[in-house]
């Protein structure tokens, strides 16, 4: 069974390549490919729910807050309070983008792309 930090390490490396898969969708936005944005943002969405589901699953059996200091423990609490929003919003984000609902997919994405910096920025400095 991994240890804590084994998790969280592995988390880290997960959510720098789902963030490169979300990078390539908006180039391909720039090369006014949407169709192709769709397509990447289809896997994005795919892989960071089996890395939510699989964290989650990980987590009933290993206590990742017991190796934990006070202050990271702090720390992991709000990196969740990004991740977590995050992950209830992408749902939205993929039926508004299929729906070509663009007004809509463009408001979530302003919420999205701030939820998900917070994401990537708290996650990175969790310790491992
Ligand atoms: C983060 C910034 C994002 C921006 C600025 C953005 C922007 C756009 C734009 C401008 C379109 C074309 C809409 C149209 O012409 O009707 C689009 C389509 C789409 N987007 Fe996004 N999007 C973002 C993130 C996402 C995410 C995170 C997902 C899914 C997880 C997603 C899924 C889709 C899908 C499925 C389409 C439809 C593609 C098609 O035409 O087949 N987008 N997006």
């Amino acid at each position: 069974m991994p240890t804590g930090p084994q998790i969280i390490l592995l988390l880290k490396l997960l959510v720098l390549c789902v963030t490169a898969l979300l990078f390539a969708s908006l180039i391909a936005l720039l090369l006014r490919q949407p169709r192709l944005h769709g397509h990447i943002n289809t896997v994005f969405f795919a892989l960071t729910m089996l890395t939510v589901a699989g964290f989650e699953a990980l987590l009933q059996f290993v206590d990742v807050r017991a190796s934990f200091d006070e202050g990271t423990r702090k720390a992991l609490t709000t990196h969740l309070w990004f991740s977590i929003p995050s992950a209830l919003l992408l749902p939205a984000m993929i039926i508004s983008g299929k729906m070509r609902r663009k007004r809509l997919h463009l408001a979530l994405a302003a919420v999205f792309s701030a939820l998900w910096a917070g994401t990537v920025i708290t996650g990175m400095r969790l310790p491992h």
